[in-house]
Formats: structure tokens, C-alpha cells, sequence
């Protein structure tokens, strides 16, 4: 018999997280979910292997209390997916300054530094996830577009392979993941593919994981993106 996995679960309110959540549970985790207020989503999923938490990762003060909530307790994974896509649609020159760095202190520098302080409470062998996005690669970008959202993906990649190199010792392992286009409320109603599409896809890439130490960047059904 395999030991039960406990996640953390970061930015878990609605959409991608929750559903998530929803498919960790149903594969037998223990479940530490985020929200920043009251989430409907969460409350209705009724588990004893769920815990709901608030933090905002963008209030470090909240995010050391969360730590100190958390103390004793360990993850083989830690899943930061919260993100924003604020005034995405404008072209950059068009976005006030504060939204442009509200974009990237919350996509890619918060996300960074919640790893950072969690990183403790990471099982040895354990895994880092990140929510990043097709979005984020230099390499793929032919159409252009979501200019201050696709800019702090990329960010977000590059801060999260100099974290994993600086921490190659230890001997975890790190996902940047790509959901798919998915129909969330950040996706819109027009995207590809369906939260529980994507959310079992993520899953499988997850668990199939373990025990491979790097970074990848990988989407819902495990193809490595290029940078
Ligand atoms: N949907 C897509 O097609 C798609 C594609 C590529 C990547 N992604 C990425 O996937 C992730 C989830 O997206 P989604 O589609 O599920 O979007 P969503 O429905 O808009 O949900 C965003 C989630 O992030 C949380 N959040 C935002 N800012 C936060 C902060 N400062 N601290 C804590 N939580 C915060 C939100 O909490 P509240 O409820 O409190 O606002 C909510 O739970 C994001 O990182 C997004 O960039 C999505």
C-alpha cells in the first residue's frame, strides 16, 4: 500500500485550483487548500482529508502566518496556481504601470516566494508546481498578444528555474505546468478544453512526476513546451 500524498493546494477559490483540489481528493490526497476569502467551491466539497486556509501570495505578512498555521505538517507538493490576467487584452503602452507590475509581482515574483518559504515543509523527494502557461514561452510566441500577462509567465519561468538550480541539492523536483486553454473565468467561455479535462490531465503529469528532480515545463498532457 502506497502512503497517502498531501498537497498544498495555493490559489484554490475557483477554476483551475478548485478543480484541482476536487481531483486530488477523488485520488485519495489530503488536501490543504488556499483561498483569499470565503469560497463557495471549496465549502461545498465537504472532505475530511480537505483543509481550507486564506492567504493572499501577494502579502508576505500572510504568507508567514499561513507557514506558521501550517508547522508540523509536511507536502509532497506544493501547487502555487494563483494568477491573474488583469487588462491582458491591452497592448502594454496601453496598461498603466501599477497593473503592468501588479501582473508580475502576482504571476511571477509571489509565486516564487511562497515556494521559498514553503520549502521546509516540502517531503523529501517531493515536488514544486507551478501554474505557468503556453503564454510564457519566448520561443512559441507567433501571435502575439496578452503582452503584460504572457511577460510575467515568462518572468515566471525564469525566476522558477534559477529557484530550482539554486536549490539543485536538495533533490526536489519542479513542473511548470501549462493547463490547456480552459474554461474558466479567466479563460473565458471560449477556450479549448474543460476544467476536468485539464485538471486530470495536470494530475496525471504530477503523479506520474515524482522522483524526477529538474525543471520541466510541461503541459496538461505532458508535452515538453519549448522556452
Ligand atoms: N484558464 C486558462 O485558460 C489558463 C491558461 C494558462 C494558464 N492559466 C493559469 O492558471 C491559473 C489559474 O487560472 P484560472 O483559469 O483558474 O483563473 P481564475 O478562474 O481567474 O482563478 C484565479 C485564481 O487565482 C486566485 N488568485 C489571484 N490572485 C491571487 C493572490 N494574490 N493570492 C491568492 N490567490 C490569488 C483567485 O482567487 P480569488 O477567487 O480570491 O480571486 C482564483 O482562485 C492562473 O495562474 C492562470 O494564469 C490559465
Amino acid at each position: 500500500m502506497t502512503a497517502q500524498k498531501n498537497a498544498l493546494v495555493v490559489g484554490a477559490s475557483r477554476g483551475l485550483g478548485l478543480g484541482l483540489v476536487e481531483t486530488f481528493l477523488k485520488r485519495g490526497w489530503r488536501v490543504t487548500a488556499t483561498q483569499r476569502s470565503a469560497s463557495p467551491g471549496l465549502a461545498a466539497l465537504r472532505s475530511d482529508a480537505l483543509t481550507v486556509e486564506t492567504a493572499d501570495i501577494d502579502d508576505d505578512h500572510a504568507v508567514t502566518g499561513l507557514h506558521d498555521r501550517l508547522a508540523g505538517q509536511s507536502f509532497d507538493l506544493i501547487f502555487v496556481v494563483a494568477g491573474v490576467a488583469t487588462q491582458a487584452h491591452e497592448p502594454l503602452h496601453l496598461v498603466p504601470r501599477e497593473v503592468a507590475a501588479q501582473v508580475y509581482l502576482t504571476n511571477a515574483v509571489s509565486p516564487v516566494r511562497f515556494a521559498e518559504t514553503f520549502l521546509d515543509r516540502l517531503t523529501p523527494n517531493g515536488l514544486v508546481a507551478f501554474m505557468s502557461s503556453i503564454l510564457g514561452s519566448v520561443a512559441l510566441n507567433e501571435s502575439g498578444g496578452w503582452e503584460t500577462y504572457r511577460a510575467s509567465k515568462a518572468a515566471l519561468n525564469t525566476l522558477v528555474r534559477s529557484f530550482e538550480i539554486r536549490h539543485r541539492e536538495a533533490g526536489f523536483g519542479v513542473l511548470l505546468l501549462h493547463p490547456g486553454w480552459v474554461r474558466t473565468e479567466m479563460g473565458g467561455a471560449d477556450a479549448d478544453i474543460d476544467v476536468a479535462t485539464s485538471v486530470t490531465g495536470m494530475v496525471d503529469v504530477i503523479e506520474g512526476r515524482f522522483g524526477r528532480t529538474g525543471t520541466a515545463y510541461l503541459d496538461y498532457t505532458g508535452k515538453t513546451l519549448d522556452w
